[in-house]
């Protein structure tokens, strides 16, 4: 069948077409004709016994915190897919929602780091096939984000986006539609809660239940200097006596921990800026800097990334869905210029 035939049969019958951002920490899809199909961890539980698929998504999360007899499983890693089997399996089972009788295979656009190596893009694309795409249109992480930030993309004027994730920081700087400059560093919010856990063991002798380090850093935030100490309450494991307990952790301890992960973050920023052509720098003060993701909830950022790079720093709307809103704005563009004909259909 030609692509002008394929595209005629496929507007006759409804096929959807999918938008994905398949994240570290989650996972956003969405369908056109049927909207936001999944916002929910990018998980999947095994069941111990058999090694079969239990749960994906938020019920493996809930398997994982409750039940004994699963095995939780992470197809990411660092923004990128680092276990096909597991992202298929759980791109599969979301997308089984749809209920689509598969006539015709929806066709998809999917999010990628800008930093991602050959093998970490053809590992996403073809995840995304075996969930069950024909063909999988890759588009840069922070342009989607761009967009769905509400950026006029194809201004003249270049403009800065980062997308602060769980497992990666994208830069990025946008003039004409085009990305002029990125970069990105594999550290990100996975990183501060990594640095809590790790000081709370070390100095309270305390393993931190999951989830706990994560609710911590939501607590304090990215202090730009303590206003005094504080503190916070947690719970865990006892290293010594094993038993769980509640303990109060100090701010103090928290902050010292996360400051290196904060510095990288923030350092990458300002040496992209630093290294802007001066008409670019001079157009991106302009408009300052963008910021998406779940990073961009954390508390005092916009501050800290303001004084270090002396540009006006603010969140996008949304920030978490500005890299899945973007994509599905895509959709509507892809399917009127046939975005897809260029890549392999299977
Ligand atoms: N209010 C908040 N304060 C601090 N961190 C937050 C807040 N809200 C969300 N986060 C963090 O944001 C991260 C999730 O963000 P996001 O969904 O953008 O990541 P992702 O897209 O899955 O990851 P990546 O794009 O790096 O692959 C989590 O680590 C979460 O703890
Ligand atoms: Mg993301």
């Amino acid at each position: 069948m030609s692509i002008f035939d394929q595209r005629n049969l496929r507007k006759l019958v409804g096929c959807p077409d999918i938008a994905i951002d398949l994240g570290t920490a989650n996972t956003r899809l969405y369908a056109t004709g049927y909207g936001m199909i999944a916002d929910e961890p990018s998980m999947v539980s095994l069941a111990q016994e058999t090694g079969a698929i239990a749960a994906v998504g938020r019920e493996a999360e809930r398997l994982a915190t409750f039940g004994n007899d699963f095995t939780p499983v992470y197809p990411l890693n660092s923004g990128v897919v680092s276990d096909i089997d597991a992202a298929a399996s759980l791109l599969r089972h979301l997308l089984e929602r749809l209920n689509w009788p598969g006539i015709l295979r929806p066709r998809a656009i999917a999010c990628v780091p800008t930093d991602a190596c050959e093998d970490e893009r053809q590992s996403l694309i073809e995840a995304t096939q075996r969930a069950g795409a024909s063909a999988v249109f890759l588009v840069p992480e922070p342009l989607a984000a761009a967009i769905g930030a509400g950026l006029e993309i194809s201004s003249p004027y270049a403009q800065m986006l980062v997308d602060i994730g769980d497992g990666v920081t994208d830069i990025a700087v946008i003039r004409s539609g085009q990305l002029v400059t990125t970069a990105a560093v594999r550290t990100a919010c996975s990183d501060l809660h990594v640095a809590i856990s790790d000081i709370v063991a070390r100095r309270y002798g305390i393993s931190l239940f999951p989830h706990e380090a994560q609710r911590l850093t939501h607590r304090l935030g990215s202090p730009l200097e303590m206003a005094g100490e504080q503190w916070f309450f947690a719970e865990g494991i006892d290293q010594n006596s094993t038993r769980h307990v509640k303990l109060r952790v100090s701010s103090l301890d928290l902050a010292e921990a996360i400051e290196p992960v904060l510095k990288i973050i923030i350092e990458a920023i300002h040496q992209t800026v630093r290294d802007l052509p001066p008409e670019t720098s001079c157009e991106v003060i302009e408009g300052g800097i963008c910021l998406t993701g779940g990073g961009a909830n954390l508390r005092g950022i916009c501050q800290r990334l303001s004084l270090a790079t002396s540009l006006d720093v603010h969140t996008a709307p949304d920030p978490m869905r500005a890299v899945i809103n973007g994509a599905r704005q895509m959709l509507a563009v892809g399917a009127e210029t046939n975005l897809w004909q260029h890549v392999a259909w299977q």
